[in-house]
């Protein structure tokens, strides 16, 4: 069900705080049932929007993958600030791309600008809004995990770092930079990789800034313009699916 929220005032800021200025679908309500809040006399007014949000988020089906057989794809999200919508759309956009639909997303990992690490399930749905997203970061930042309906999954948790300790051993670590002096077609790249070795595509999920070359293998540029996370990530995810024609 979805929850018309009301916009008193300033209407021009709220618009601002969806990713983007979209107005997109809202999906944690869909976990109606389950909705708790937890409010408390001293809440914070982010407090307060975390506890509009729901506890646990649904899973979505993906194709299950025989995990021994077949190499997948890491994304690890550097950099990110919570505070700003870009990270969720960065999210979003591995999370529905037909990668992760056909399974071969094997793990999700962001690390904050303050330097928090966590995870995100393949399987999550991650909220749609800026408002909804940030209410779970909050929520996900002083809970620690949060746990799928009616089961003891954790889909989203905070874990200790360094990543690295969670990436398989035959994986290529790929950090991304307009600023490398790399250039290449990321479609070719993919191609000429092993079918036998996992792809970590390492990508800064921050304002400004790159990301830190300290444990990515090679460092690329994939195209001549600054992009974003966002769109950085799709043309990545175009290439993977073409390797492996998920169509
Ligand atoms: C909004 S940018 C971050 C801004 C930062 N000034 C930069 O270019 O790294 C988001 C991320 O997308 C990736 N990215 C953006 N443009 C890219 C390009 N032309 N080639 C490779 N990666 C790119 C990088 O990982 C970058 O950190």
């Amino acid at each position: 069900m979805v929850r018309p929220y009301g916009i008193k005032g300033h209407k021009r800021k709220r618009r601002e705080e969806n990713y983007e200025k979209e107005e997109i679908e809202q999906v944690v309500e869909e976990t109606a049932g389950t909705t708790e809040k937890s409010k408390t006399a001293a809440a914070t007014p982010d407090e307060e929007k975390a506890g509009e949000v729901v506890h646990e988020l649904a899973g979505i089906p993906i194709v299950p993958c025989d995990q021994s057989t077949k190499t997948g794809v890491i994304f690890i999200l550097e950099k990110a600030s919570l505070e700003v919508g870009k990270v969720g759309k960065a999210i979003l956009t591995i999370l529905d791309s037909p990668v992760n639909k056909s399974g071969r997303l094997r793990a999700l990992y962001v690390r904050t600008d303050k330097g928090v690490l966590f995870e995100v399930k393949p399987h999550v749905r991650i909220p749609r809004t800026y408002k909804r997203f940030s209410g779970i970061m909050l929520q996900l930042l002083q809970k620690l995990s949060i746990t799928a309906v009616g089961k003891r999954e954790k889909l989203l948790r905070v874990i200790k770092g360094p990543v690295t300790q969670y990436l398989p051993i035959n994986s290529q670590k790929i950090g991304f930079s307009h600023s490398s002096e790399k250039l290449v077609d990321m479609r070719d790249y993919v191609a000429a990789v092993n079918d036998d070795v996992n792809l970590v595509f390492v990508v800064g999920a921050m304002a400004h800034g790159k990301i830190d070359k300290e444990y990515v293998d090679d460092f690329i540029s994939i195209s001549d313009y600054p992009l974003s996370a966002a769109y950085c990530i799709s043309r990545v995810c175009n290439a993977v699916e073409q390797k492996w024609k998920i169509v």
